[in-house]
């Protein structure tokens, strides 16, 4: 059946552009950034942010280098004004930072807001005026010369109080405008508006003004977006008198997309929120534009590597929550639940270290989670899906122990086998605990209470070589089982071959060594070694043990015992099925 219902929307109209050269451009610099959080993002909360609470979020917004922070329309209420006045008279505004004031474009309004700004040393004074052909039509009733004539008394009036105060205090004022809901507006009336703005503002290349060019209401794709800038630059007379500056809403999800796009269309700054916070479905995230910049290899000026902690403050200033699916800042963006994506990761992360490599090249992390000061260890968390690499990707890179690839299947099976009984993926710590109660805390029904090695050099007489002398090593030790001590000792060429020696004096016998591998855990003074031995049991079935001690030939006489342990718990545990 036909869902007639989408019949009622009027199919957005592009503009014109056949020759667009907007897509063979990349972006290589960041664009100036302008917060709109504490007026556009304010605005839009159930509970408006206090005075506390917007100062707690202009300091964040200065530490993480916004240069321009639009902090309120100080003419619309008290509250407004009072967080202009106290940020103005505590001095909490930087030097290299400029305020912005967001006013209509309406008498008494402009002069509250010139009232609000008395003290400040860099500020720019925003004023607009809406100008779509919607709000023309529905909500003001009048033409486009009407609605030029508000845009032109508004410039008369900012122009001539702003030079008013330059005269009285020197301070820096610059301005802007915006005709709002630009992209509803036929392409031409925008660009005939913003010329008369700018031409009775003065503007001048020395005296640039700011063209703010909203998508306030998101309506086309972000081609289309793109295409409108490139068109309104064009068409544009003086445009080397403006910056011309975005605004971009969210409506359509493609918020970002439509940024970008009109950035390689010619714009030059960009407005927005913080995760996207705003009217609606949100401004544009300017974190998100940011960091996408990051990860091409440009310098956003933008710095985010704390993002947990611009996080705890914009959660706790607007009560509102960064979604756990969120680019860069969200919980789960830097978890691998897939196993061949753990897989592809774990190979990534080897391949850099092995090729010293310089730069980041790792399957599906965009970037380096460190970047934006997240830890590797949630990077993957374990699901009975993970197969078997994923684990042993956590032992290495959150414990440091490099399990060998033969070894994969067995510790993922019991990994698997935790995760089905919990019915819930594992953290890195429970995999350890898996991993200690499976391995190095196994001390029955074999327990090596006590042990000695060492090693008899034969005297060069004795040896019939001229090769390197040979030497005998001896171990002596107590193995503790049926709740009795055994004393051992035994003499081989090396020390596992002794301590298998060892063994067949209590009977353990017929397990054939197959395989080994040892590495250093722990930096440092503390650093010991580790052992994973492969042994065949009676049966000709293959079984892991694990061995940790500071010494090298100690740990591998501990991963054998761990072993055979393990073989005979498996012997039993089917022998009771
Ligand atoms: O979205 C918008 O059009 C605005 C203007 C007031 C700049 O926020
Ligand atoms: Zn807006």
């Amino acid at each position: 059946m036909m869902y007639e219902g989408c019949k009622k929307y009027i199919p957005f109209q592009p503009v014109s552009l056949p020759d667009r050269t907007w897509p063979d451009q990349i972006l290589n610099k960041a664009p100036v950034w302008c917060s709109v959080d504490l007026r556009d993002g304010n605005q839009a909360l159930v509970d408006p942010m206090n005075l506390e609470e917007k100062l707690l979020y202009f300091k964040t917004l200065v530490e993480i280098g916004f240069k321009e922070i639009e902090i309120g329309f100080p003419s619309s209420s008290e509250t407004e004004y009072e967080i202009c006045r106290t940020l103005i008279e505590k001095n909490l505004i930087p030097d290299d930072v400029t305020i912005q004031v967001l006013v209509q474009a309406r008498e008494h309004l402009i002069r509250k807001t010139f009232e609000a700004i008395k003290g400040a040393k860099n500020v720019i004074v925003h004023f607009y005026n809406s100008t779509s052909t919607l709000q023309r039509k529905v909500v003001f009733k009048t033409d486009m010369q009407g609605v030029i004539n508000i845009a032109v008394e508004g410039a008369k009036l900012v122009r001539r109080l702003t030079e008013e105060e330059i005269k009285r205090s020197g301070a820096n004022i610059r301005y802007e405008y915006s005709p709002e809901s630009f992209s509803g507006t036929e392409m031409d009336n925008a660009v005939k508006i913003c010329e008369e703005v700018l031409d009775t503002l003065g503007a001048t290349p020395e005296k640039k003004v700011i063209l703010n060019l909203p998508n306030t209401v998101e309506m086309c794709t972000p081609n289309t977006h793109a295409d409108q800038i490139e068109y309104f630059i064009r068409h544009l007379k003086g445009r080397d008198r403006a910056i011309i500056s975005l605004h971009p809403h969210n409506d359509r999800g493609t918020g970002v997309a439509a940024t970008e796009l009109a950035l390689m269309a010619g714009a030059e700054r960009v407005e927005g929120t913080l995760f996207g916070n705003g009217e609606r479905t949100g401004n544009v995230d300017i974190m998100n534009l940011a960091m996408n910049l990051y990860s091409q290899g440009v310098d956003p000026h933008l710095d985010f590597s704390n993002i947990r902690h611009i996080r705890d403050v914009y959660e706790k200033c607007t009560n509102m929550r960064v979604h756990d699916r969120h680019p860069y800042a969200g919980n789960l963006v830097f978890t691998a639940f897939s196993g061949s994506h753990q897989d592809a990761i774990k190979k990534g992360i080897d391949y850099m270290h092995t090729h010293e490599s310089s730069y980041w090249e790792v399957p599906y992390l965009p970037i380096d989670p460190a970047d934006v000061g997240r830890e590797y260890e949630p990077i993957i968390r374990i699901n009975s899906q993970s197969g078997k690499g994923g684990a042993a990707f956590v032992m290495q890179q959150s414990f440091g122990f490099d399990l060998p690839k033969a070894m994969h299947p067995e510790f993922g099976a019991a990994i698997k086998e935790a995760c089905d009984a919990a019915g819930r993926e594992l953290i890195p710590s429970e995999i350890f605990h898996i991993f200690r109660k499976e391995y190095l805390d196994l001390q029955a029904p074999y327990h090596l209470k006590s042990y000695k090695l060492y090693e008899e050099r034969m005297s060069d007489d004795e040896s019939d070589s001229d090769e390197e002398t040979p030497s005998a090593v001896h171990f002596e030790g107590n193995i503790r089982f049926h709740h009795e001590d055994h004393p051992v000792s035994a003499i081989g060429n090396g020390p596992i071959d002794a301590f298998f020696k060892a063994l067949e004096q209590v009977g353990i016998k017929n397990y054939r060594f197959v395989t080994y591998r040892e590495h250093a855990i722990d930096a440092g003074a503390d650093s010991k070694a580790v052992s994973y031995i492969q042994l065949q049991d009676p049966k000709g079935r293959d079984i892991f043990g694990v061995g940790v001690h500071p010494n090298i030939s100690m740990a591998s006489i501990k991963g054998i015992i761990c072993a055979v342990n393990r073989a005979v718990l498996r012997n039993q545990k089917e022998a009771e099925e």
